[in-house]
């Protein structure tokens, strides 16, 4: 297990971050380089940032090899990202409760009223039209007004002015509801970022987890050790004794923020945030700023692929127990394709009406976390001979076996999520269902060609001893 500075000494040692000494300037000109360097999947300090106080760090959680290393995994040994989803669904059964400190080195320095100045930190503006700097690594601390328990996630919070943010919770976080129900209650509440946290922690916070489990008994188990907490000074929120930095705030619904930011699917959205005002700002005496190069980035869509693992299973699981007949599942939420999720299953169907059927009945299914209609743009429906993993063999499928325009069917005006940035206002947006499994009398004329006992021989048995050699 790593600490969030031992990930950054390993990836250095290993040749994987870049430092940079020359100024730049935090607007554009930092993302700019920034992006070239996540395109590398290098990590990044940029020690000279004009008009701030700290270095920039980046680019450190940006393939899924990283989030191995920072849970113990020794260079050259594989880690996938069914590796690191197993992972989470060990830590999510085994979990390590947080421990209460005194004390860490996040209060080496401890800054309140007119010593808090946010333009000290070294925020980037990344796209033309976002509304201004967005902190965008931030572990957002809260707490569940109903049980008491802390709950994490990662929110972008843009800079408004000396002591005032807007932090960004979209309607499907936790912290919304948390949002309204303080509203509701006509009260302010409390909320605190912690910047540069242990790496596992960084993890469980995008990780979407049930209300009842706490990110910080997931971040725990993943690296086998309490996550140590302190208490806020303005507060009565705890936060990471370890992380780089911290900002203490209460958010205040009397204001809210229109702001629009370049996304994680390639698009810009805006988002509607009330304003929090900063009361402490506490950190390391050396401390670092963590950023994420916001939009379709490396390490945003990896770490956003944390939160993936549990939607698709939440999807895939709420699918086969209402439909027993899917032999084989593949929920793919790639950002690749956008912010939506992509369904495929197939199924060894008794009757041509029967994969049509379940497209329309798999639409109007809960679907674990969000309705399957909310965020699922397309379901495909293929024979059980084509493997739903590889997306190649599914285009195939579609394209050969249907001859039928009653085997696609566009749904209209259905409610999405806000990320489907092009949904109508009032409408909603489109849904597509694909039949593309073989009409019954077709079946004996697509047949698939095959060589009987391909795959079954073993090459080296054929070859001279020569070439083999
Ligand atoms: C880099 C990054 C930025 C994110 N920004 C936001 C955001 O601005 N607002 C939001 O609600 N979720 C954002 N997310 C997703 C949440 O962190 C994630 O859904 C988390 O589970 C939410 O926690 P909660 O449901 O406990 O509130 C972001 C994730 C990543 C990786």
């Amino acid at each position: 297990m790593l600490d969030f500075r031992g990930l950054v000494k390993i990836l250095e040692e290993r040749g994987e971050l870049y430092r940079i000494s020359r100024a730049v300037a935090p607007k554009f000109e930092m993302p700019a380089v920034m992006e070239q360097i996540e395109k590398q999947r290098k990590a990044f300090i940029f020690e000279n940032v004009k008009g701030a106080k700290f270095p920039v760090i980046g680019g450190v959680l940006n393939r899924i090899e990283c989030y191995g290393w920072a849970l113990g995994i020794r260079p050259g040994d594989p880690f996938t990202a069914r590796d690191m989803d197993a992972r989470f669904e060990k830590a999510k059964a085994s979990r390590i409760a947080p421990r209460v400190v005194a004390t860490g080195p996040v209060k080496d320095v401890v800054r309140t009223g007119s010593e808090i100045n946010l333009a000290d930190i070294p925020v980037p503006t990344v796209f033309e039209l976002d509304s201004g700097a967005f902190i965008t690594a931030a572990c957002g601390f809260s707490r569940n007004p109903h049980t008491g328990q802390l709950n994490v996630g990662v929110y972008r919070t843009l800079i408004l002015g000396q002591n005032i943010v807007a932090v960004n919770a979209s309607s499907l976080s936790d912290l919304r509801t948390f949002y309204q129900h303080a509203e509701n209650n006509g009260t302010s509440m409390p909320i605190a970022l912690a910047i540069g946290v242990e790496p596992a922690l960084q993890m469980a916070a995008a990780c979407k987890l049930p209300a009842d489990q706490s990110e910080l008994d997931v971040a725990g188990a993943l690296q086998g050790k309490a996550i140590d907490l302190v208490k806020c000074e303005t507060s009565d929120l705890l936060v990471p004794a370890n992380a780089e930095m911290i900002f203490e705030g209460r958010v205040d619904f009397s204001r809210k923020i229109v702001n629009t930011l370049g996304e994680f699917a390639g698009q810009y959205g805006p988002e509607t945030a009330p304003v929090t005002e900063i009361t402490a700002i506490t950190h390391r005496k050396d401390a670092m700023f963590y950023s994420i190069l916001a939009g379709k980035n490396p390490e945003h869509n990896t770490l956003g692929s944390m939160a993936i693992f549990s939607i698709q299973r939440g999807l895939a699981g709420a699918l086969r127990r209402q439909l027993p007949q899917i032999r084989d599942i593949n929920v793919y939420l790639d950002p690749k394709f956008g912010s939506m999720a992509h369904i495929v299953f197939s199924i060894a169907k008794s009757n041509d009406a029967e994969p049509m059927e379940m497209i329309d009945a798999a639409f109007r299914m809960a679907g674990g976390f969000f309705p399957v209609s909310h965020i699922t743009k397309r379901i495909v429906v293929v024979d059980d001979d084509v493997n739903v993993h590889d997306l190649e063999d599914v285009e195939w499928a579609i394209w050969t076996r249907i001859g039928d325009a009653g085997k696609f069917r566009v749904i209209p005006d259905v409610e999405s999520w806000e990320l489907e940035r092009c949904a109508k206002e009032g409408r909603g947006s489109m849904r597509v269902g694909v039949d593309a499994t073989m009409d019954m009398a077709d079946r004996d004329k697509l047949l698939r060609p095959v060589i009987p006992g391909a795959g079954k021989v073993q090459l080296a048995d054929y070859l001279n001893k020569e070439s083999a050699a």
